[in-house]
């Protein structure tokens, strides 16, 4: 496994297993490497001839009270994880090597990155936007890998590439959770025992909402009040959405949309963590 920190080195090696005829795929991270991402890795192991992952943790993605400098950062053990998954590349830039002294240009994504996330965290996603485009003409991948654990991520990022007619293929991969249900994130490890359990009311509020849908008891609307509804309840949780949404286009739903996502954030304690389901109803 190799690994470079210069883009244009990247470029330079990617460029000779393109002209060679190999098909590249991308998983970009932040690092904190857990079992979700391992699940991305493998994935691309399986579709493509060469597997780059990125770690960097992007700067311009989080806002000024945000957990920037507090994110975790686990060099080591994200590399032997990469090892052990068969990575062929491994990218780790600096902060200076993706954005030079006097760095400004941004990739201002549409109105879908406004919404939920795009509401609570203003600018989020033009950092976001901003170093996948980035990430995409420097590893220059065939196909990207992202979790279906930041669906509105996902979906802006697809929208981006579309957009901007970058000529690859955004791969969206189910969300790994644990045994408990709670969605593995490089966060979670800031949970006490006794946060973790307040954080599980977010996965089953989710859950439940489903249930309903699936019934047919309840319209969108209705699934969407509930959900609130049970998440206020719960004490040590600060819920910040939770809403049932269009799967394709995050737009609010009727009761004909049969193709849904149910998508939540909330609070625990200094921890913000997010979740969401897709369910297709008959
Ligand atoms: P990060 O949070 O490290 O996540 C990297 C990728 O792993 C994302 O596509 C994310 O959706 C996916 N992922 C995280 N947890 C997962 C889980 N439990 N199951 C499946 N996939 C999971 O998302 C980012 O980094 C950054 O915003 C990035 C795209 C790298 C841009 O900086």
């Amino acid at each position: 496994m190799k690994r470079l920190a210069r883009p244009s080195a990247v470029q330079r090696l990617v460029e000779k297993h393109r002209a060679a005829g190999r098909r590249v795929g991308l998983v970009p991270t932040m690092g904190a490497l857990h079992e979700g991402h391992a699940s991305l890795v493998r994935r691309a192991r399986r579709e493509c001839d060469v597997v780059v992952v990125s770690i960097f943790v992007n700067p311009t993605q989080f806002g000024p009270r945000e957990d920037f400098s507090r994110y975790p950062r686990t060099l080591g053990n994200d590399l032997k994880l990469l090892r052990r998954e068969g990575c062929d590349l491994v990218f780790a830039p600096s902060v200076r090597d993706m954005y030079p002294e006097g760095f400004g240009t941004m990739v201002v994504p549409g109105p879908l990155a406004s919404e939920l996330e795009g509401a609570h965290r203003p600018g989020h996603f033009a950092g976001v936007a901003t170093v996948c485009v980035k990430l995409f003409t420097i590893c220059k991948p065939h196909r990207a890998y992202f979790g279906a654990k930041d669906y509105q991520q996902a979906l802006v990022v697809e929208q981006v590439a579309h957009h901007l007619n970058l000529d690859l293929r955004v791969v969206m991969c189910p969300t790994r959770r644990d045994l408990d249900g709670l969605a593995l994130s490089s966060r979670n490890r800031f949970l006490s025992a006794a946060e973790r359990e307040v954080a599980l009311a977010l996965p089953r509020a989710i859950r439940e909402a489903a249930r309903v849908l699936r019934s047919g008891r309840a319209t969108p609307r209705a699934a969407q009040r509930r959900g609130r509804a049970a998440l206020s309840r719960v004490k040590g949780l600060v819920p910040d959405y939770f809403e049932v949404r269009q799967a394709d286009t995050l737009l609010p739903c009727s009761p004909k949309d049969r193709r849904v996502v149910i998508l939540a954030a909330a609070r625990v304690g200094k921890t913000r963590l997010i979740d969401n389901l897709r369910v297709f109803l008959n």
